[in-house]
């Protein structure tokens, strides 16, 4: 039945040169590459290497080269504002080479890096691919993170400049961005040359020249700009995650692979063509958003939708239907946590029967496991296929999909469907062996990883080398646990690091556990992401308090939960913290967080045979009955 997919999922692992070089036709090149892999320094390969292109000439200058300068490249929706408006590709280019014009008067030229912390507005697109237009490299940071998070990325990617807004919006608050701008200036050690600001009409903030200046003002001046030519191998991006560490992992993208199998994924998985309309409901500060609200739909020619809202509460739970409806949405990316919300809210689908679904084939869900339910229910909903697929910030594509434009494969609900082609993924157990089919491990991918995937992180070669590359000898390790079934389907389980996912986005238990450990009354913490109905998982804080503390529990956890969404940001969604009388660890001072996380979630635990004091554990299911984390039976 998967004949034609196995058939080129066979030829992608086996010639990869071959299938790729097929694949870079289809972009445009300054000049092409005549070596398509360098393997000459593992575990740094090298696609495309002496290919010279530009991601924005491949972006918006392609299609008004090929007539298509007409269609719709954007379409912005922001129910909050009421704001709607539209772009065609030629509009979209004239307002990107504006800016790259902008960016160029303040200084900034190829390999500069320029930081943008904005809203989900057109202006942050922009601002994306006015850098890619003359070189300099982006580095997007989500709104929901506190200063002290993007006074880190400021730091580490010694940024020459900090584009911003006056504001973004949530449900009932306005997010004032100036203050938190601010505040990581003044934190950061790496001190910025410009900031540059997009005042939101009718919430304009005060600018303080020379060093602050107003997007409009310095677009009003500047010349239109042509895109620059870029060696492969330069960097686009740096996109930071969480590591396990409070210091984020910069993952940089290199330019020719991002667009070669960018383009090729809007087909081959998505079935996406030129002129589709798609959409990708996530935020422009994660990958998801990097690249398939932004650089994927683009380089294919689509039309792409910006949404500045939610699924529920903007204003209701119909809010994604009416998108789809209003704009004939061919096909939706989102996260499962997404779906859930609106079954929450709407279990029924009362809002769903407004609206006029006809144009809309597919919905594909990643960032976290989705769960069958949620997947049935989207199904008996929208009566089209529901595609679980598998990423990461890492590869900014699919390992794992159904690759619809292919040939549509079976589901197997609570599988994130078959290795995509240019992915050789494997299970590896703790013995260090090749697991059989269902045999639980370790999931990593065979060497060379395709295109488009991070060749190292920003200025961290050793780190790289470290952190992915050196466990199994020869694979990149995913830090995903799970199997893969006697029919190649892939099972993602869990996260063998301390990595949580909070709705959808990627949190670090270590880094929440640093700030904790600062609180002046705390001699130790465990963070650990339990189970949660909407979100997937959520974060609680075990404090256990220095010796001599004699301040009131309830005060300290609040305190603890400030320290938090100051430090690391809102988006943690950190809320509970417990104070406990002591942790449960090894003989060996190893805090049992595994065992925790079991009692928490209410499912079966072995007592670990190394545990120090086994009474512990009793105490601290009281402490989680008393904080309602658990439910007395
Ligand atoms: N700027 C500032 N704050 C932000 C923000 C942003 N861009 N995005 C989120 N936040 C804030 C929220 O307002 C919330 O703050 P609060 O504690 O004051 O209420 C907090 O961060 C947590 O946000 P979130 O986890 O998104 O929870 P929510 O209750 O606001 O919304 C969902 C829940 C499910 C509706 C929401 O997470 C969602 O739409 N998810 C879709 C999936 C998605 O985008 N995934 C991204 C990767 S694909
Ligand atoms: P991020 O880098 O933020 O995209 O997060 C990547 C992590 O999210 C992966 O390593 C997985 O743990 C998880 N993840 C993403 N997609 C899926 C999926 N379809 N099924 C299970 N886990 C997923």
């Amino acid at each position: 039945m998967t004949k034609k997919f196995n058939e080129i999922y066979q030829n992608s692992i086996k010639n990869p040169e071959e299938f790729w070089l097929e694949a870079s036709d289809n972009i445009f090149w300054f000049k092409k590459p005549s070596k398509i892999l360098n393997k000459s320094n593992p575990p740094f390969y090298k696609w495309f290497e002496d290919g010279v292109t530009n991601t924005c000439y491949n972006a918006l200058d392609i299609h008004i080269d090929q007539g298509n300068g007409k269609r719709t490249a954007l379409l912005y929706d922001s129910p909050i504002t009421g704001n709607k408006n539209k772009f065609s590709y030629e509009q979209l280019k004239s307002k990107v080479s504006k800016f790259a014009g902008a960016l160029n008067s303040q200084g900034v030229s190829k390999g500069d890096r320029v930081i943008i912390y904005m809203p989900m507005i057109p202006e942050a697109v922009i601002a994306m691919l006015a850098c890619a237009r003359i070189g300099a490299i982006h580095s997007v940071v989500f709104g929901g993170f506190a200063s002290n998070e993007l006074a880190s990325r400021i730091d580490d990617s010694k940024a020459k400049i900090l584009v911003t807004a006056s504001c973004g919006f949530e449900p009932g608050r306005t997010v004032e961005y100036k203050p938190l701008v601010d505040e990581a200036i003044k934190q950061a050690k790496h001190k910025i040359d410009k900031m540059i600001l997009f005042q939101r009409p009718g919430h304009e903030v005060t600018l303080n020249a020379p060093k602050e200046v107003s997007w409009e003002e310095i677009v009003s001046n500047a010349k239109e700009t042509d895109c620059v030519e870029m060696n492969s191998n330069e960097f686009a991006y740096i996109l930071y995650t969480s590591g396990t560490t409070g210091t984020p992992k910069g993952i940089v993208r290199d330019i020719g692979g991002h667009i070669v199998a960018l383009k090729w994924t809007m087909k081959n998985i998505y079935n996406i063509n030129e002129g589709d309309i798609w959409w990708s409901a996530s935020d422009i500060g994660w990958i998801v958003g990097h690249s398939y609200i932004v650089y994927a739909p683009l380089f294919k020619g689509c039309t792409t939708v910006l949404f500045e809202g939610k699924p529920v509460g903007t204003p209701d739970a119909g809010a994604f239907w009416k998108i789809i409806s209003d704009y004939k949405v061919k096909s939706l990316f989102t996260a499962p946590t997404a779906f859930r919300a609106i079954k929450k809210e709407d279990p029924e689908g009362k809002f769903f029967s407004k609206y006029d679904l006809s144009k809309f084939e597919s919905l594909f869900l990643a960032g976290e496991r989705a769960d069958p339910d949620t997947i049935k229910w989207a199904e008996n909903l929208l009566k089209v296929p529901v595609i679980d697929h598998w990423w990461q910030t890492e590869t900014s594509w699919a390992i794992s999909s159904n690759c619809t434009g292919i040939e549509m494969m079976k589901t197997k609900y609570g599988s994130a469907c078959k290795a995509v082609p240019g992915y050789d993924v494997k299970v590896i157990k703790s013995d260090k062996t090749l697991a059989k089919p269902n045999e639980m491990g370790d999931i990593v991918v065979k060497l060379p990883l395709p295109p488009g995937t991070f060749p190292t992180l920003w200025r961290a070669d050793q780190r790289y080398k470290e952190n992915y590359m050196s466990s199994y000898e020869g694979y990149y390790q995913t830090y995903d646990a799970g199997h893969i079934d006697e029919d190649g389907y892939i099972w993602i389980m869990s996260r063998t690091d301390d990595i949580i996912n909070v709705a959808g986005h990627r949190l670090s238990t270590g880094a929440i556990e640093e700030v904790l450990s600062e609180h002046q009354s705390v001699a130790e913490c465990a963070v650990l992401g339990i189970a949660d109905k909407l979100k997937g998982q959520l974060p609680i804080g075990l404090v256990v308090l220095k010796a001599g503390v004699d301040k009131d529990n309830k005060i300290i956890s609040k305190e603890c939960v400030k320290m938090v969404r100051d430090k690391i940001g809102p988006v943690a969604a950190f809320k509970v913290v417990i104070v406990i009388k002591r942790l449960p660890k090894t003989r060996s001072g190893k805090i049992l967080r595994g065992t925790i996380r079991k009692i928490a979630d209410n499912v079966e635990y072995k007592m670990p045979p190394t545990i120090d004091d086994p009474t512990i554990l009793s105490e601290i299911k009281q402490d989680l009955i008393k904080n309602n984390i658990l439910k007395n039976e």
